[in-house]
This record gives structure tokens, C-alpha cells and sequence, in this order.
């Protein structure tokens, strides 16, 4: 782990130029705007260690599954997303040697992420072997407002020299995917354009036929005066450049304006797109840099306004915080219903910018949260719209009915082909579930359940019926051959988490069903007929629930992770030598799958998913068995811990839970962000502080709040959109604050006292006792 990063509260800062980091650095400082986005990649060539990263949401391709041994029922891909067309390079060449920062002496670099505003800004001084000099700044965005639309200011100084410099800024389709399977590149050509000062290229995918047109034109100032130079046009197989020759002495002033339109065939037909880039690109000149740079601004001021994180008195935990909204807001922007959220992110290629379980256990309550409803909506709308392939992928492996949907996915299809995961991790299923509980007791939007829920429970619920079996000396249902959340153990039988899910599915489903038979008789009689729902069925899911098999240590009073959990030797994180951590690097494999050592919250996740069941003496007691053995190797494991922390009152803990989150990617904890950033975990982090910290939770459509100071912070405040209303909840050593700054009243449960806040309106509670 190496810290070197600068801290500050609204942006985060490099402040030299170390090659060693530069990877680590591209996907900190990645931009995207939830349609496209890309790595902190140099505008300029760069020949060290470098991923060229730049992915536009939903442009995928499916490469050929790779394993060692073949087994039925792998998929036969892997979905990647696509890494495509460079739009942001502009090559520089001083008198013919490359500008490179690699190969030159770099001094006052210094290189920011302005969260508050939404850019990336880079400046440095390089002097090349021959002794030349040139200072060099840039500032590039992708744009929150014109979602096709990225945008460079890339200025040059030549310092100490007469001679030629040479801008080329260019359009490079010639990709190729760092985790492409079979070192193929995935892109062919279907035409281009250069003209002097702008070209095109379209690109489309070697299967499934994406198109994806990028534009580009460029604008060059030399001290203040617009150049109408000659420009030399180079057109190449899938790419596009200008390049333009400039006379130039010390002092002379080089700017150049880049803007680029992305566009695919997602939103356009095969027919419009150079139209469609054009129109974007044109009227992105037309507005100019500088009200481009202004537009994003006043749109980052209002993403802020709905989800901003305040923290005094600690600016390394106020800086992390605002990282992990400001990537979790330029990941997804739930306009669009089809797309998803990969856990890198845009930031880089690993898990393959697919769907995990992650969307619905970790980035649901945040969007849920932060923005309008519509939004988590979508998110849900995305796993109905599969609902059909989950219903195949569950036949694939050999179930009569129900659904099973993929541990991994892009369009619904399994793409996974590790069998400890694609077959047996099965409790996604439940996070599926849980995500429309969730979705209906946070937002009241009951009508979600006959006009989708309804649908995935049922088929989720006829699975999990499917999945157990009776055994008759137990008298219980239990589910063998499974995979836990925790990924260090497989094929475990009665893995506490997966059957407490599966029959709180069950349970969930029954209650939705009456709900609807009671409140939409219509769409129930309509939805059962649809289903072709049998009363046997329902029958026997509460048969399960009644006689589901759950392990347990009555000594200790906990639940067992799995049958026989206890056989095990049980060694403490803490006793362990530093040395072997993180085992995942470590150890091999065997040892590992033999060990008590946990990788995430696993009995715990439940715990912290169905927490209105379980009393506070049963979570403590599995909270001390299990976190002490735990190694959080998976990024989402802190924040469930930090969360049942704060509730079990372990503020010390909590804050070093939060902190493990909070500052994963800017710490490199895990030695691990060079491959991307950790984006799905960052709604964790999220969660660790309005769930955690501030208790929030809502019990019967009500609100209920019981904030707690981790003790390291002056004040923290953050803001809740809620049913209507946004409050922005406050929290000192002695007080709390909760303004509704909305004119929609409000009902919540502060601590145990219960309050109506109208619009506009404050309630303050003090005389609390709040630090734990
Ligand atoms: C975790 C999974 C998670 C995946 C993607 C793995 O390391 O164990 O729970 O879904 O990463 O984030």
C-alpha cells in the first residue's frame, strides 16, 4: 500500500510523476458520465506501463469462453466490455521526438480529479534528452449533460526553444481488450473520414454487430489567434488523424480545443449514426470549452446537492467519501433501463463490466437513497427483463421450473465458467429478491409487485422449492452442494445465508401474493393465471418455511456457516502472521478452501439483509464469532461489518471498517487498483455511513433514523431523498439536525421518539447520548 495521493476535501491530487503508479493513477482518475467513460490515460502518447481504457455502457462481446476442463452447462462466452476507439489522444512532437513522458525528465507534474466540478486536469513541465522544454496543461470531461460528448483544452508552452512542434489529434479504433481471452481484437472497420480539422470512425463489432461512430473535431489557438493551417490528413486502418506543423519560439501559447461524440447503435440506427455524432459534435463546438465546462459544473452542483457526504474534522475520510459518490455518479445515471453496473465500473476491464449481485445488494440502497426512485426502479426493471433467460439458465441445468438468475451477465445469459460460482453461488438469487423488498418498503411503490415483482418472486420462490430437498430422519428441507457468499469455501452443505434466503423468498412471495389478492384482485387472478400458480405450490413453500434446516452452535449461540463448520481449527485474523496476508496471494487454494478464514460477510450479510428478525444479542454473538475470522479479501465485505458494528455499538471497529472501504482505491489497499476501481463496493462505503453511522433504516414504511458519531469526526451530515422529500440529517457529539429541504413534509423515527417534519422544517434532537 502506498499513499500518495494528496488529501483534500473536493478533488484528488498527484503531485509528481512516478511510472511505477501510473497505472494505479488511470483508474483513480478515471471520468465517465454512466454512457461512456474511460482511464486517466495521457492525451499525449505515453510508451511506459499503461491501459489504454476508454468503454462505452452496453458495447460488449461475447469471447470465447476459456477453461481447462470443460463442463455441461458452462456458457459458452464471457461477456467483455468492449474497450473502444481512443478519442482523447493528441500526439505531440517537438522538432520529430514524441512528447513521451516515459522517455523525458518530468518536473511540476501535478494531476486532479475536481469531484466538485467534474474534470480532470493535468499539468507538468518535460524536458526532452535533447534539452527542450515544454509545459504542458490539459483538462478533459465527459459530460454529464451531453452524454455522447467528451471535451479537451490541451495547451503547450515551448520554453526554451525555436523550432517545430506538431499536434496530431487523432481517432485510434485499433483496441484490443486487455482481457480478451484469446489475445484477439474484438473491432473491424466500417468506414472513416479525415478532414482537416475533423474525422470520423465507425467501428463495429467482430459478433453481435455493435456500432459505435466516434467524431472528433479540433480547434487550434496559437497566443490567443485562431491557426487556419494546413493540416496534413492521415487515414489509416481504423483510424483518423490531423496533423498540423507550428513554427514556434519560447513563450508562444499552443491551445488546442478536442471534441469527441460517441455514439453506438444502441441509440441510433446503423444509418444515422455519423449523422447523429455529427449533430452532437457540432453543436458541443458551436457551445464552445468554457460553457461546456460551465454546463457540467452546475451538473455536478445538483448530483451533489442530492447526495453530498459532509464530514468535519477528518479531510482524508471526507475526501474518500466524496470519491465513492462522485465514481458511483458517473457509473450509472439510471436513464437507461438496459444498463447495469459493472463492479470496475468504467474504470477498468476486470469482471468484465458485467452484472454481479453487487447491483442489488450494495447499489440499490445508494440509488435508492440519492436519487429519484426511478432510478433503483430501473435497476429492478434490468432483472425482469431477464426474467425469460433466468427461466432458461434454470432449465439449462436441469430444473423443471422456476428461474435462476446468472451470477454474472450482460443480457441476461450466464457468462460465468468457474463451477463453484456459476453453478452454486445461487444466493444471488436471494439478493434479487431482497432488492424488490427493498425497493417496495424504502419507496411505498406497491403497485411494483403486480406490475413486475410479482413475476421474479414467484419464479425465484419455485427455484429455491426446487433447489431443497426433504430429509426425513432431519424432518427438514436442506440445500446441499452450494457456495456462500464467502468464496473460500465451496460445495458446502446448508450454508446458513442461502437457505435463510431461499425461504425468506418464499415468506416474501406468500405476503406479496395475499397483498395483491387482497388490494389488485384483477391483476392477482391475472398474474396467477399467467404464472399458471398452483395452490400445491404455494402449499409447499409454506411447508419449507415451516421445516427449512438451518445449522447452529447452540453453545455459542450462533448460526454455522455451513454443516460442520466447526470441524475446523479456529485461528483469529489477529494471531495470524502479517506474512500470509492477503491469502488470496498467498496461499494456495487448498489451504484456503480448508481454513476457518472467511473472504466477506456470509452468515453476516444475512444478519445485516433480514436485521428486523434478528435481536441485538444474536447479531453480537455471530458478530464476535465470525468477524474476528474474517479477512475481507472481497472489497464488499467492511462495509456490512461496519454496519452491524454501529449497531452493536463497536465504534472503533465500525471506523476501521469504514476506513477499509472508504479509501480501498486511493490506498490501494488491496494492491489491486491498477485493474480498476473497486465501484460497486463504493456504494458499500456509502452504506457504512448513512446505514452504519447514521442508522438509517425504514421498518413499516417508516423512516428511522439513530445516528451515532464514530468519534474521529467534529460533525458529519448527509442527505436522504425520502418518498418525496429530501432531508439533510446532521450529526454532532451532543445533536441532530434533520432539515427537510424539501416543501413535502415528512414522518420519521429519530432514536424512539417520532416526529412529523413539514416542509422546509427542522427538528433537532439533543441531550442524546451519540457516541457509542
Ligand atoms: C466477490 C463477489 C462479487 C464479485 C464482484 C468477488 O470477489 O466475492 O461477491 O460479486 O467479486 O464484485
Amino acid at each position: 500500500m502506498k499513499q500518495y495521493l494528496k488529501i483534500d476535501e473536493w478533488s484528488i491530487i498527484e503531485e509528481s510523476f512516478d511510472p511505477q503508479t501510473q497505472e494505479i493513477s488511470e483508474s483513480v482518475f478515471s471520468i465517465g458520465n454512466g454512457y461512456m467513460g474511460g482511464r486517466a490515460n495521457f492525451e499525449e502518447q505515453y510508451s511506459g506501463r499503461s491501459l489504454q481504457g476508454s468503454y462505452m455502457a452496453g458495447v460488449y462481446y461475447p469471447d470465447k469462453t476459456r477453461v481447462g476442463w470443460w463442463k455441461n452447462g458452462y456458457p459458452e462466452y464471457f461477456a467483455k466490455v468492449l474497450n473502444s476507439t481512443n478519442w482523447i489522444g493528441i500526439n505531440i512532437d517537438i522538432d520529430g521526438t514524441p512528447l513521451d513522458l516515459a522517455k523525458c525528465t518530468v518536473s511540476e507534474f501535478r494531476r486532479v480529479l475536481n469531484m466538485k466540478e467534474g474534470t480532470l486536469s493535468r499539468s507538468f513541465t518535460a524536458a526532452l534528452e535533447d534539452g527542450k522544454e515544454v509545459k504542458v496543461e490539459s483538462i478533459r470531461m465527459v459530460s454529464m449533460v451531453r452524454q455522447e460528448i467528451g471535451a479537451i483544452r490541451y495547451s503547450i508552452l515551448p520554453l526554451n526553444f525555436n523550432g517545430e512542434i506538431t499536434v496530431t489529434p487523432y481517432l485510434d479504433g485499433d483496441i484490443k481488450n486487455k482481457d480478451s481471452n484469446y489475445d484477439e481484437k474484438f473491432w473491424n472497420e466500417v468506414e472513416k473520414k479525415g478532414e482537416p480539422d475533423s474525422g470520423y470512425l465507425t467501428l463495429k463489432t467482430k459478433k453481435l454487430d455493435f456500432h459505435v461512430t466516434s467524431a472528433m473535431a479540433f480547434d487550434i489557438l496559437v497566443n490567443g489567434e485562431q491557426l487556419n493551417a494546413e493540416a496534413e490528413v492521415i487515414e489509416q486502418e481504423k483510424y483518423v488523424a490531423s496533423t498540423v506543423h507550428l513554427s514556434v519560439k519560447p513563450g508562444d501559447q499552443i491551445v488546442i480545443y478536442k471534441y469527441a461524440a460517441n455514439v453506438t447503435s444502441r441509440n441510433h440506427g446503423l444509418g444515422q449514426l455519423v449523422d447523429a455524432a455529427s449533430a452532437a459534435l457540432n453543436s458541443a463546438r458551436e457551445a464552445g470549452f468554457v460553457a461546456l465546462l460551465s454546463e457540467q459544473a452546475a451538473a455536478w452542483r445538483d448530483k451533489w446537492k442530492e447526495s453530498d457526504i459532509y464530514i468535519e474534522g477528518d479531510v482524508s475520510a471526507q475526501q474518500a467519501i466524496r470519491f465513492n459518490i462522485f465514481q458511483l455518479n458517473q457509473t450509472y445515471n439510471g436513464e437507461d433501463d438496459r444498463l447495469n453496473i459493472g463492479p470496475k465500473g468504467f474504470t477498468g476491464e476486470k469482471y468484465g463490466g458485467s452484472t454481479y449481485w453487487d447491483t442489488e445488494a450494495y447499489c440499490v440502497p445508494f440509488y435508492l437513497s440519492t436519487a429519484d426512485s426511478t432510478i433503483a426502479r430501473n435497476l429492478l426493471i434490468y432483472r425482469y427483463k431477464h426474467l425469460e433467460k433466468a427461466k432458461e439458465n434454470a432449465r439449462k441445468l436441469g430444473f423443471r421450473k422456476g428461474a435462476l438468475y446468472p451470477m454474472v451477465t450482460m443480457n441476461g445469459e450466464e457468462c460465468h465458467n468457474e463451477w463453484e460460482i456459476t453453478f452454486e453461488e445461487i444466493h444471488r438469487n436471494g439478493a434479487i429478491a431482497h432488492a424488490i423488498y427493498n425497493y417496495v418498503n424504502y419507496t411505498g411503490d406497491q403497485a411494483y409487485l403486480g406490475q413486475y415483482g410479482l413475476e421474479v418472486l414467484v419464479e425465484i420462490s419455485r427455484f429455491w422449492e426446487e433447489r431443497v430437498h426433504y430429509v426425513p430422519h432431519k424432518e427438514k428441507y436442506v440445500m446441499l452442494g452450494v457456495t456462500g457468499p464467502n468464496e473460500y469455501e465451496n460445495n458446502v452443505n446448508n450454508n446458513w445465508y442461502t437457505n435463510r434466503m431461499a425461504s425468506w423468498t418464499m415468506e416474501y412471495t406468500l405476503e406479496a401474493l395475499s397483498y395483491l389478492q387482497e388490494q389488485e384482485p384483477a391483476r392477482y387472478a391475472e398474474l396467477v393465471d399467467k404464472l399458471e400458480l398452483l395452490e400445491e405450490e404455494t402449499a409447499k413453500w409454506s411447508e419449507i418455511i415451516a421445516k427449512m434446516y438451518y445449522p447452529l452452535d447452540d453453545e455459542r449461540g450462533i448460526f454455522l456457516q455451513q454443516d460442520g463448520f466447526l470441524d475446523k481449527e479456529i485461528i483469529l485474523v489477529k494471531d495470524m502472521l502479517p506474512e500470509h496476508l492477503p491469502l488470496n496471494q498467498k496461499w494456495s487454494w487448498d489451504r484456503i478452501l480448508r481454513s476457518c478464514f472467511i473472504k466477506q460477510a456470509d452468515v453476516l450479510q444475512g444478519l445485516y439483509f433480514l436485521g428486523d428478525r434478528y435481536d441485538l444479542e444474536t447479531k453480537r454473538r455471530n458478530f464476535d464469532f465470525y468477524e474476528p475470522i474474517t479477512v475481507h479479501e472481497s472489497s464488499l465485505s467492511p462495509c456490512i461489518h461496519a454496519i452491524l458494528a454501529c449497531e452493536l455499538g463497536y465504534m472503533e471497529k465500525a471506523y476501521e471498517m469504514y476506513l477499509r472501504t472508504s479509501r480501498l482505491d486511493l490506498d490501494n489497499y488491496n494492491n489491486d487498483t491498477e485493474d480498476g476501481c473497486h465501484s460497486t463496493s463504493m456504494a458499500g462505503t456509502w452504506m457504512s455511513v448513512v446505514h452504519g453511522f447514521g442508522g438509517l433504516r425504514v421498518e413499516d414504511g417508516r423512516l428511522r433514523l439513530a445516528p451515532s458519531n464514530p468519534g474521529h469526526w467534529t460533525s458529519y451530515a448527509f442527505k436522504i431523498m425520502f418518498r418525496g422529500s429530501r432531508l439533510k440529517v446532521s450529526v454532532t457529539d451532543q445533536q441532530v439536525t434533520v432539515t427537510n429541504e424539501t416543501e413535502i413534509p415528512a414522518a420519521l423515527t429519530l432514536y424512539d421518539q417520532e416526529y412529523e417534519i413539514e416542509g422546509l422544517g427542522t427538528i433537532t434532537a439533543d441531550g442524546v447520548s451519540i457516541t457509542a
